[in-house]
C-alpha cells in the first residue's frame, strides 16, 4: 500500500471495508464538492479509495483535492498505463466496487449506451465486463432528471444490476444522496455475510422522556448511537428492520422502518403492537427508556416566579423488556443494561439477574462510568451474558464493531447449525 499521510484515517470508524478497493468516479456536477467527504467516510471504514475524474469534473474540483482526500494518485485521462484495466479489469487485484458519485445525466446515459469516451465511462464499461459491482449516485437539476430518455436509461441500467442511490428531490433539484446513505449502500454491497437474510428484527434505541410539566422532562444522556449501529449492522446482513426510536440524536439509516416515540409508555405500546402485528425473530432492546416518571405531571408550566420550590414524587415506568417474551415467547430477546462504576463481578451478576427476570436470551451490559463507554460516545465496551451465565467480553471498540459482535453471538444462538450465506 502506498504511504500518504491522508491514509492515517483508514479504519478509524470500523474495519467493515478493510481490504476493499473502491473506485470513486467523479463527473461534472457541482455535487462533486461532496466527493472528498464521501472518499474519507469510506476510508474511515477501512477502504482504499481511487478517484477517477471526467474532464468536466476537473472544472468543478481540482484533482489535487481528491489526491489529498484519498492519498492515491487521481486518474484524469487514460494513458499507456491503461488505467481502466489496471483498476477494474478482470484480474485478482481488481477493485471491489465502482461508485459513480456524482453521476451527471450525460454520464448515466453514456454508460447505458455503452459509450466510452472519458476515464469515467471507460472504468464503468470495464466494470460490466469484469463483473465489478457498479453503484450510480445521480445529481442534477430536476428538469434534467425527468427527461424521458434518461429515465429509460436508468431503467436499463437497473435491469443490468446497477444499483442507484438517491437522488433527493429538493428545491427543484435531484440532489446527490447524503454521504451517510452512499456509504451505507457501499457497505451493504460489500459485506458478504447475509446471515440475517429473511429475518425480522425489532430494535429499540435512544432515550425516552417523562414530562414534569408541558415543557420540562426527566430523561438520560443516551444518544441512540448503539441502537442505530445495531440497525445498520442488521440491515447490512440482510435483515428487515424496525426501529422504535426515542429522542436519540443519531440519525437512522435508510431502509429501516422508524417508529418515533417520546415517553416510555409510548415505546412500550409501539413495541407491543409491533410484536402482535408481525413475527419478529429478534428483538434488541437497546433503548435507555426513562425508568422513573412523576406520579402526577403539572398540566401547566411551573413558573419559578410563582413557585419557589416543589417536591416531585416519582414512580417506576413500564418495563418494556419484560413485555417482549409475554407477547412473543419465540422471539430471541437481547436485553441491554447500563450500570455505573461497578466491579466486573457485580456487573455480570446484576446483568444475569436482569436476564432471568426478563426471560431474555442474551443480555449486553456496560459500565457507563468508564471513559469512552455508553451514553453519547462513539465507542463502547460490553459484556454479553447468556442464559448459562457464559460471558463474552468485547473490549473498547467503535459501536458498529460492538453491534457486529452482538449480532454474531445472537445469530450463533438463533441458528446454531446455519451456514453463512455469501452473496
Ligand atoms: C457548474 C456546473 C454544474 C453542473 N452541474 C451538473 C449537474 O449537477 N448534473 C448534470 O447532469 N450536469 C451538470 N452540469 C453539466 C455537465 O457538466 C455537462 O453535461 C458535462 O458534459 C458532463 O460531462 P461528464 O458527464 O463527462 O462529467 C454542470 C455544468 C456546470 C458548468
Amino acid at each position: 500500500m502506498q504511504f500518504h499521510p491522508s491514509k492515517d484515517i483508514l479504519g478509524t470508524k470500523s474495519e467493515l471495508l478493510k481490504g476493499k478497493r473502491i473506485v470513486l468516479c467523479i463527473t461534472g456536477s457541482v455535487a462533486a464538492v461532496q466527493c472528498p467527504e464521501i472518499a474519507r467516510a469510506l476510508m474511515r471504514h477501512g477502504a482504499e479509495v481511487f478517484a477517477v475524474m471526467s474532464p468536466a469534473a476537473q472544472k468543478i474540483i481540482h484533482p489535487h483535492l481528491m489526491e489529498w482526500a484519498t492519498g492515491n494518485a487521481v486518474i484524469t485521462e487514460l494513458t499507456g498505463k491503461i488505467e481502466h484495466i489496471a483498476l477494474v479489469g478482470a484480474r485478482e487485484k481488481k477493485a471491489d466496487l465502482v461508485l459513480v458519485a456524482p453521476a451527471t445525466a450525460n454520464t448515466i446515459s453514456k454508460i447505458a449506451c455503452g459509450i466510452d469516451d472519458t476515464a469515467v465511462t471507460s472504468v464503468a464499461s470495464t466494470a460490466f465486463g469484469s463483473k465489478t459491482p457498479l453503484i450510480i449516485v445521480p445529481a442534477m437539476h430536476e428538469s434534467m432528471y425527468v427527461h424521458p430518455i434518461l429515465i429509460e436509461n436508468i431503467k436499463r441500467l437497473k435491469a443490468l444490476g446497477v444499483e442507484f442511490v438517491g437522488p433527493r428531490i429538493e428545491e427543484g433539484k435531484a440532489k446527490i444522496a447524503e454521504t451517510r446513505e452512499i456509504v451505507d449502500v457501499a457497505i451493504r454491497k460489500l459485506t458478504v455475510k447475509r446471515d440475517f437474510s429473511g429475518l425480522k428484527v425489532l430494535v429499540t434505541a435512544g432515550p425516552t422522556v417523562e414530562h414534569i410539566d408541558p415543557v420540562r422532562v426527566i430523561s438520560n444522556k443516551s444518544s441512540g448511537k448503539m441502537g442505530v449501529a445495531i440497525v445498520e449492522e442488521a440491515l447490512s446482513r440482510g435483515a428487515e428492520v424496525t426501529l422504535v426510536y426515542g429522542l436519540g440524536t443519531a440519525s437512522p439509516p435508510c431502509g429501516v422502518k422508524v417508529l418515533r416515540v417520546e415517553t416510555t409508555e409510548e415505546m412500550y405500546e409501539a413495541v407491543v403492537s409491533e410484536l402482535k402485528a408481525r413475527k419478529y425473530d429478534l428483538v434488541v432492546a437497546a433503548a435507555a427508556a426513562a425508568d422513573w416518571m412523576p406520579v402526577k405531571a403539572f398540566s401547566r408550566k411551573v413558573s419559578t416566579h410563582r413557585i419557589r420550590s416543589f417536591s416531585l414524587k416519582l414512580k417506576p415506568t413500564l418495563k418494556i423488556v419484560d413485555a417482549v417474551k409475554k407477547v412473543n415467547p419465540k422471539t430471541f430477546l437481547v436485553a441491554f443494561r447500563a450500570e455505573y462504576n461497578l466491579p466486573e463481578k457485580e456487573l455480570i451478576e446484576s446483568a444475569y439477574d436482569r436476564l432471568k427476570r426478563a426471560e431474555a436470551d442474551l443480555i449486553v451490559v456496560n459500565d457507563v462510568g468508564k471513559e469512552g463507554v455508553g451514553f453519547g460516545t462513539d465507542t463502547n465496551e460490553v459484556f454479553m451474558v447468556d442464559t448459562d451465565k457464559k460471558v463474552v467480553h468485547v473490549p473498547l471498540a467503535p459501536k458498529r464493531e460492538i453491534a457486529k459482535k452482538i449480532l454474531d453471538v445472537a445469530i450463533g444462538k438463533m441458528k446454531p447449525n446455519s451456514l453463512i450465506v455469501s452473496e
